[in-house]
């Protein structure tokens, strides 16, 4: 699947990712300064920060109580947060576009 991410300048990039990694993995690794992914990825630090294009909403997980919790932690959460590490690349996400977080 393809992944349009969005940086914090408002440059647009399509990247592949490969599915059974997390999107936090495959946007550092496209070379994405702006993602931070601090804690690599177990859900403690909340410097993966995404905004979801919300067409894309339910096609994934929910979000546990410690993602809700560190999203909390963020001025700029929104109705589309999401901490990028806890989402799986499915092929049902092609398309998808994410929009990095500014840091708190
Ligand atoms: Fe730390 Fe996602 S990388 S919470």
């Amino acid at each position: 699947p393809k992944l349009v991410v969005i940086d914090l300048a408002g440059e647009e990039k399509e990247i592949e990712a490969g599915v059974g990694r997390t999107v936090m993995e495959v946007i550092r690794d496209a070379g994405f300064d702006d993602m931070l992914a601090l804690c690599g990825g177990c859900c403690s630090c909340a410097t993966c920060h995404v905004h979801i294009d919300p067409a894309f909403a339910a096609k994934l997980p929910a979000i546990s109580a410690d993602e809700d919790d560190l999203l909390d932690s963020s001025d700029h959460r929104d109705g589309n947060s999401r901490l990028s590490c806890q989402l799986p690349v499915t092929e049902e996400l092609d398309g998808l576009r994410v929009t990095l977080a500014k840091p708190d």
